[in-house]
């Protein structure tokens, strides 16, 4: 496996490979892997003949007092388990070859990120579809990996790709969870163990509201007090925002009828949580 931090030979070693005819894939990470990157690995790896994986802790998608400085970092057990997905290269770029200054140009994604964590986190998906176009044309990929746990960053992606024409195919994968549910984050290690314990309580209340749906309920409201009320059960749980909105286009919705996403927000002592559901009801 190798490691590039060089941008133009990063961008070389892509256009080589294309140029034999292999096709390329494209995994973008901030690092500090779990078993949720390694499956969007696995998926590349069965889908293409060259893997990238990109590993870079961007700067311009925190806010002022988020979590830039102490999120988690470990790069020699980061290579050792892309390796062991059979990986092909990492691109560990520097922050000011990505960010030269003074850097000036920006991708802005309307409207969808408006709502949910973009109403908490102002300027945050101006950061990830900035980095993320970056990505693209640094690693010119037939196929790029994102998973659906960031549900609200998969369609701002979507959005982007198709507003500005990126010739990429965005492969959507499902969320991998701990055995109890808790999906995986690199932030579940800002966890104490009671916080741990009550994190559950945000995939419970998914789960609910799945339950409600599967027993007739269409109410959005009703399905969302009772995920609330299951949340504020959990003194260390802090609810950020519980919505429903349809898949398309992230606006609220007051019945459950088509692709709607059930998505909530929570801080659980230092971590910001996040988590949702994707319901089809026909
Ligand atoms: P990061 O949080 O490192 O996540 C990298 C990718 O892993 C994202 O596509 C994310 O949705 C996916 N992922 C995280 N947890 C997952 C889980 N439990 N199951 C399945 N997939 C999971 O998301 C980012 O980095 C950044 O915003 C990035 C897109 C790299 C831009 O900086």
């Amino acid at each position: 496996m190798r490691i590039v931090t060089a941008i133009p030979e990063m961008t070389r070693l892509v256009k080589e490979r294309r140029d034999r005819g292999e096709t390329v894939g494209l995994v973008p990470t901030m690092g500090f892997f779990h078993e949720g990157h390694l499956s969007l690995m696995r998926a590349a790896r069965a889908d293409n003949d060259f893997v990238v994986v990109s590993l870079f802790v961007n700067p311009t998608q925190f806010g002022p007092g988020e979590d830039f400085r102490e999120y988690p970092r470990d790069l020699p057990r980061d290579m050792e388990m892309a390796a062991r997905e059979g990986v092909d290269c990492i691109f560990h770029p520097r922050p000011e070859d990505m960010y030269p200054q003074p850097y000036l140009t920006y991708v802005e994604v309307g409207g969808i990120t408006e709502r949910l964590c973009g109403a908490h986190r102002p300027g945050h998906f101006r950061g990830v579809a900035t980095v993320v176009a970056k990505l693209f044309h640094i690693i010119p990929a037939h196929r790029a990996y994102f998973g659906i746990k960031d549900a609200q960053q998969v369609r701002v992606i979507q959005k982007m790709v198709e507003d500005l024409n990126f010739d990429v195919e965005i492969v959507v994968c499902p969320t991998v969870r701990e055995p109890d549910g808790l999906a995986m984050s690199s932030r579940n290690t800002y966890l104490g163990t009671e916080e741990r314990r009550a994190a559950t309580a945000l995939y419970r209340s998914l789960r609910l509201a799945e339950d409600m749906v599967r027993g007739g309920e269409r109410d959005v409201a009703r399905v969302i007090s009772a995920m609330r009320e299951l949340l504020a059960a959990e003194p260390l749980v802090e609810t950020e925002y519980v919505e429903a909105v349809d898949w398309k286009f992230l606006e609220p919705v007051s019945e459950l009828r088509g692709e709607v996403l059930i998505a909530l927000a929570a801080r659980v002592g230092r971590a910001r949580l996040i988590d949702n559901t994707l319901i089809r009801v026909e």
